[in-house]
């Protein structure tokens, strides 16, 4: 950990003794979070590259010699089994890594004041640097950007922040799944067909990119929009919902649901009111214990892969760490599972196909 800055120096000092006992080295347990199971389709296999997007970041601080480097892990929440898993391939990367490495976790509980403050304190304890999954992206642009004033490097990792004042942002691209997600329905459907969205949080940047995505995506065919509602990424209000739409109409052929929670709490809804025959299932996230399982139980019709990018936020801090360039944005692939191919591990999401033209 590199000093505190002098004004804020006891402060520092203290904060940082007091995130310290949360601390976590690689070897334990992440501080504020359960690990997952086990990845068949981890981030670091499947979630390749595809874009480098423009080098230019600025390098982060040379490593020193020898001595251990901190970085603060801000997650907006881990009440999801997907920040779960954010988490643990954040520790299983630093983990290769111990004699350099220890990271501390901090759970913001899906509060957004608290992801500020968790910010605001890695950045007084002097922390090398911070790896943020923000849970909104305007209201953690100013912490972020501060961090940076103060010459800690940011990497953003999958929500973004307004603006270009961090280091590195590392996601799939949103866009082009929701994009991918609306030509699967389409084709599914013939062209035709009425559709419930249910959005993820819509302050949060997936949300919105899956949202414009899939509207781009139908626009022009016979799929029409018959009901959306803003789920916040949670499932039980993608099933409270579901049952407002089920009671609304008597014939809807699709659900998309901006995540596998989404779309299974949408159909639960179904299933209590014993329609659950009559639409498909469509969500996004593919966790294998999760969004992959409901396919390969028939539950939803396709899952499309958000991998977390926990590795990949490792090898970027420790090229920041070094002093190398990184570059500005690191884009994710994916990976659509439905019954077809779940069983050989989904196909490779074309990504050229599924964008705009
Ligand atoms: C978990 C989650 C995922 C989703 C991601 C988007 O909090 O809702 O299900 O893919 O966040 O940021």
């Amino acid at each position: 950990m590199k000093p505190a800055k002098a004004p804020v120096h006891l402060v520092a000092v203290a904060l940082a003794l007091s995130l310290l006992a949360g601390c976590y080295k690689p070897g334990d347990e992440p501080a504020t979070g359960g690990a997952a199971g086990e990845t068949g389709i981890s981030a670091g296999e499947s979630g390749q590259p595809t874009d480098q997007g423009e080098p230019g970041a600025e390098p982060g601080s040379q490593a020193p010699a020898s001595g251990q480097l901190t970085i603060g892990m801000s997650q907006c929440n881990l009440g999801e089994p997907w920040r779960v898993q954010m988490n643990a391939d954040v520790k299983a990367a630093a983990e290769k890594h111990a004699d350099q490495l220890e990271v501390i976790f901090q759970d913001a509980q899906n509060d957004t004041l608290k992801q500020r403050a968790h910010v605001e304190e890695f950045v007084a304890a002097g922390v090398d640097l911070i790896v943020i999954s923000p849970k909104e992206a305007a209201p953690l642009t100013e912490p972020v950007a501060k961090a940076m004033d103060a010459g800690i490097p940011v990497i953003v990792l999958d929500r973004a922040v307004l603006g270009d004042e961090y280091t590195c942002f590392i996601g799939a691209d949103n866009v082009q799944i929701g994009h991918a997600a609306g030509k699967w329905i389409a084709g599914k459907l013939a062209g035709k067909g009425k559709v419930v969205e249910l959005k993820g949080l819509m302050t949060s940047t997936p949300g919105q990119d899956r949202h414009s995505g899939f509207r781009e995506a139908i626009e022009g065919t016979g799929i029409e929009v018959i009901f959306e509602a803003d789920m916040k990424w949670l499932e039980p209000n993608a099933r409270k919902e579901m049952e407002s739409a089920l009671a609304r109409f008597d014939k809807i052929d699709a659900v998309y649901a901006h995540n596998d929670p989404g779309a299974h709490g949408a159909y639960l809804a179904a299933k209590a009111a014993g329609r659950q025959d009559e639409m498909l299932f469509v969500g996004i996230d593919a966790l294998p214990q999760e969004g992959v399982a409901y396919v390969h139980n028939g539950i939803l019709d396709a899952t499309f892969q958000y991998p977390t990018g926990g590795a990949e936020a490792i090898d970027v801090a420790l090229k920041i760490l070094r002093g190398e360039r990184v570059p500005k944005k690191i884009t994710l692939g994916s990976r659509v599972f439905t019954a077809d191919n779940v069983a050989e591990g989904g196909e490779k999401l074309k990504l050229e196909e599924a964008a705009k033209p």
